[in-house]
């Protein structure tokens, strides 16, 4: 039987559907603009996000690239959440290729930066010491605080902050699409605030590959040329935009509306994992959308997985959870992650439990007090 694999939800294979679109698919070069499969997908991304245009991107990683060169001008200053896959997860493209130093703003519980921090950011335009702030950077859902959405009132709010000091924000909504599902709002809602977005084809919604960056047409154009300078200009790409246009469709022909399964899911496994001895750091009304969060810790002070750094000690949980045919992965400040995505259901999510509880007392985090010596 194959692991039940909750590393992330870039895992997931596309649907039948999606296979099924991609082979018939109708290409053409997409460098010359042939592509009408990829025009379509730039069309409905455009559309379903209110934005005027659309630009297929290799992945999430090029999309927030490509945006940063065509918002931020060389040794400008771009502000974003101090551990956001933007900062600290892109190989620091925004210093490398784009040449843009960065402020970190610390995220609260709910992933939010404080606005107050974000507006004492911006540098003084008149100091020549300074460089000028050019870019604000929201992360939609916000990965490290276990995937909490943002609203569309407190991206308006950064949104007037950064756009009184002349400066254009830009979302990067890998998980966009999350959000909107367990905010019971539309993508739309979301980014209607800021200047442009990326979103990503190939997380929870299944396609094999892609982001979309959307935006205003004169954006967009801008973004179109970074993306052939980061050598991202794809041929007959269709095949790939084709999985993309079945992911957008509207209701249960698309992939958007079944984000909810994914979200329960993870509620229902944070709920069981909060409940057992050996886990901490987990407060299930938490778990919002489709990332789960926690530490392993030892629940008995005497026993000897007490004296394991905690590194080694969620190490060994790991060891003893693959063991039992499930996948997580390590994630910062030595905590565990689960992402509940499409080809897992409420059945798996039971034997994810089932296989937790093993580990940990396979690992010795749930482990009964040693024996004293006499
Ligand atoms: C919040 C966030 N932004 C951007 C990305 C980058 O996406 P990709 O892996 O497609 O480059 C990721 C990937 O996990 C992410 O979690």
């Amino acid at each position: 039987m194959p692991p039940i694999d909750l590393r992330s939800d870039t895992v997931t294979h596309p649907t039948p559907e999606m296979r099924r679109a991609m082979a018939e698919a109708e290409v053409g070069d997409d460098v010359f603009g042939d592509d009408p499969t990829v025009t379509a997908l730039e069309a409905r991304a455009a559309e379903i996000t209110g934005m005027q245009a659309g630009l297929f991107v290799a992945s999430g990683t090029m999309g927030n690239l490509v945006s940063l060169i065509a918002h931020v001008p060389r040794g400008g200053e771009v502000i974003a959440e101090a551990e956001s896959h933007t900062l600290m997860d892109e190989q620091a493209g925004h210093a490398v290729i784009v040449g843009a130093s960065a402020r970190g703003i610390p995220a609260r519980p709910d992933g939010t930066m404080d606005p107050a921090l974000v507006h004492a950011a911006f540098r003084d335009p008149l100091d020549i010491h300074e460089p000028q702030t050019a870019l604000v950077v929201l992360e939609n859902t916000h990965a490290h605080s276990m995937g909490q959405p943002l609203t569309p009132a407190y991206t308006a709010e950064i949104a007037a902050i950064a756009h009184g000091h002349g400066v254009p924000l830009h979302i990067d909504g890998a998980r966009l699409f999350n959000a909107a599902i367990a905010l019971g709002v539309s993508a739309a809602q979301l980014v209607a605030p800021a200047d442009s977005a990326t979103f990503c084809l190939s997380k929870g919604l299944a396609c094999p590959v892609g982001s979309v960056v959307v935006g205003s047409a004169g954006f967009v154009a801008r973004a179109r040329r970074a993306r052939k300078l980061v050598g991202g200009g794809m041929r007959q790409v269709g095949i790939l935009a084709a999985a993309g246009l079945v992911a957008l469709r509207d209701g249960p022909a698309g992939m958007i509306e079944r984000l909810a399964e994914d979200h329960v899911n993870a509620r229902r496994l944070a709920e069981a994992l909060a409940a057992m001895p050996g886990i901490a750091d987990l407060d299930p009304a938490r778990a919002t959308t489709n990332f789960v969060v926690f530490r392993v810790v030892a629940a008995n002070p005497g026993s000897a997985a007490a004296s394991l750094r905690p590194r080694a000690l969620r190490g060994r949980f790991l060891e003893a959870l693959r063991a039992e045919g499930v996948l997580m992965v390590e994630y910062p400040h030595d905590t565990i992650r689960a992402v509940t995505h499409y080809g897992v259901d409420a059945d798996d999510i039971e034997r994810v439990i089932a296989a937790c509880r093993s580990a940990l007392a396979a690992c010795g985090a749930a482990s009964v007090p040693a024996t004293p010596v006499a």
